[in-house]
């Protein structure tokens, strides 16, 4: 299983982001919260400031967006060129229909769920889907503590996709560091978001590396 690393910009300085995506180029993605001060009580960025993300940023764009009716507005992030469009279970109406338009615009499709959303509901449409994000803090802020019990969510959301025969990426989202990144990995996990653990350190490519290796040990056990 393939380590990935998606740093979160909103952790980063918002007066210089095509500086701080100069700090990330040895991750995978650049993870940008989208956030409409409806689904979650905070606001970001949209997608004027995504459009030019994607033209400036050294690796590819992973949105989450946190926003109401994604069925209208997700499919303008993968027009920009976002190469990952993750929505939420929560807010979407028609998951399915969405997964398929992101897919035909050439993004790949995520879809998220809340710490309490169930992963049951959406088990027989993995096939549909290009990554699972498993929320492990309440969406909206960053620098959140880990809630370790969205773990066994993250477990059976792996055995549905080892046991689908499928190659769906599981991501996790919120309070991920060198201290919980292992556990994480352990329960199957291979996306891994972070925000304040890259952005709030020094050098954020010694963290990136010391993230990845972390989750790739955990994942040889
Ligand atoms: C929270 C966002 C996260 C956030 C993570 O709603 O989805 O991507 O930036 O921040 P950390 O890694 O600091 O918990
Ligand atoms: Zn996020």
């Amino acid at each position: 299983m393939d380590v990935v690393i998606s740093p979160s910009i909103l952790a980063s300085d918002f007066t210089n982001l095509e500086r701080e995506l100069g700090r990330i180029t040895t991750a995978d993605y650049a993870h940008v919260d989208v956030m409409d001060n409806h689904f979650v009580p905070n606001l970001t960025l949209g997608l004027p400031v995504v459009e030019r993300l994607v033209q400036v940023s050294p690796v590819p764009i992973d949105c989450h967006l946190m926003i109401e009716d994604p069925d209208r507005w997700a499919p303008g992030f993968a027009e920009a060129g976002a190469a990952s469009v993750t929505f939420h279970a929560e807010a979407v109406q028609a998951p399915v229909r969405l997964a398929r338009e992101l897919r035909r615009l050439g993004a790949r499709a995520g879809l998220a769920l809340r710490p309490a959303t169930p992963v049951e509901p959406f088990l027989d449409l993995l096939d549909e889907i290009d990554m699972l994000l498993v929320m492990t803090v309440e969406p909206g802020f960053g620098g959140q503590s880990f809630i370790d019990g969205t773990l066994p969510k993250i477990r059976r959301a792996r055995d549905a996709v080892s046991a689908a025969g499928l190659d769906v990426w599981v991501q996790v989202d919120g309070g991920i560091s060198g201290a919980t990144i292992e556990r994480a990995a352990e329960a199957g996990a291979n996306v891994f978001v972070a925000g304040s653990a890259v952005y709030g350190a020094d050098d954020a490519a010694a963290a990136i590396q010391d993230l990845r290796s972390l989750a790739a040990g955990a994942h040889r056990h």
